[in-house]
């Protein structure tokens, strides 16, 4: 069998790092795109000329034209601006969404089957705009969010109870904004939920509502310390996991933003809930139950998500 071949739209931080795991995974050829003249050609240089150290046998080019992602299998897509200290996820709106016209347009004429995994930010709107710029199967678009905001909610509370990540199942719903969902009932550490924990003495109700407000803040916190940019190895690692589940028709359930139509009470938009990607995608959204609290802040969410689709639509006429 052929080896897939990975796109990466976007070569900066998050994508040299995707470039980087997919490299060292074998997951397969990679074709690094940018619209900056020279910096995936030396980034993939750099790593091309790493893989003999570790015996993987990819390839990794550096691209300035789409012609060169053609018939790609998974495309990543990070391209976009990132945010400094100071900037909401929202304030890359505006600049963002031309970029995602672009790589919709790029993608449609390239490679119509690929599975898309967007990264840029504000993620649900741009996950969304991509999809309507591409016109692609919405099954074959997803936004990357929830495996990374789980993930840090997963970290905190294996830092506050000593127990092993591996042990630890967290998941985080919504949009991915500072009112995103940490989902406290559906969480669990040790196969305990989180109330459970808590019931028991692991930690206080107040060490865990700290948590939760950390896990809401984490991107910030990240690009408060890094102040020239936002975070780059969680979210590439994130990303990886979703690929890897499609390529691989690993049928896992990841929090994702997937396109729900129907599911969770929603119209035709995407925002985080927990998905099944196997090889055909976005294979099926899995729906939670949700208590009266839990839907209230998800609809504060969702609400979000609709006021920067909406702001979408009033910048570019052509979003219906
Ligand atoms: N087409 C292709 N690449 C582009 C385009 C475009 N139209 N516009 C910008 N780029 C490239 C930039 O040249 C840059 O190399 O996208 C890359 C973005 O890389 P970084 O600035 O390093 O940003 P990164 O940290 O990788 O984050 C990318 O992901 O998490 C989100 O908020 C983050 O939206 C940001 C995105």
């Amino acid at each position: 069998m052929a080896r897939k071949k990975i796109a990466l739209i976007g070569s900066g931080m998050i994508g040299g790092t995707l470039a980087h795991i997919a490299a060292r995974e074998e997951l397969g050829d990679v074709v690094m795109f940018d619209i900056a003249e020279g910096l995936p050609q030396g980034k993939a240089l750099d790593l091309a000329e790493s893989t003999p150290v570790y015996n993987s046998s990819v390839s990794l080019k550096g691209a300035n034209d789409y012609a060169d992602i053609k018939d790609a299998d998974v495309c990543i897509v990070t391209a976009g601006v990132a945010r400094k200290p100071g900037m909401s996820r929202d304030d890359l709106l505006g600049i963002n969404l031309k970029v995602m016209k672009s790589v919709g347009e790029g993608l449609k004429a390239n490679c119509p089957n690929a599975f898309v995994i967007c990264i840029t930010n504000p993620l649900d709107a741009m996950v969304w705009a991509l999809q309507q710029f591409s016109g692609f199967d919405t099954k074959k678009v997803v936004g990357m969010a929830g495996v990374l905001d789980s993930s840090r909610f997963a970290y905190f509370l294996s830092e506050k109870t000593g127990v092993s990540v591996a042990d630890i199942h967290a998941w985080t719903l919504a949009g991915h904004g500072d009112d995103m969902v940490p989902m406290v009932r559906h969480s669990t550490v040790g196969g305990l939920s989180l109330p459970e924990l808590v019931k028991q003495g692991w930690m206080s109700q107040g060490d865990l509502d700290s948590i939760v407000e950390r896990t809401r803040k984490g991107g910030g916190e990240i690009v408060a310390l890094l102040k020239t940019g936002s975070a780059y190895y969680a979210p590439a690692e994130s990303a990886i996991s979703m690929a890897k589940a499609y390529l691989k028709d690993q049928k896992r359930v990841l929090p994702v933003a997937a396109y729900c139509d129907g599911q969770y009470g929603l119209d035709g938009m995407y925002v985080g809930v927990p998905t099944l990607i196997g090889a055909g995608g976005a294979e099926k959204v899995v729906e939670f139950d949700l208590n009266d609290d839990e839907k209230a802040m998800f609809a504060k969410s969702v609400e979000s998500v609709q006021g920067l689709v909406q702001a979408c639509k009033d910048i570019d006429g052509s979003l219906a």
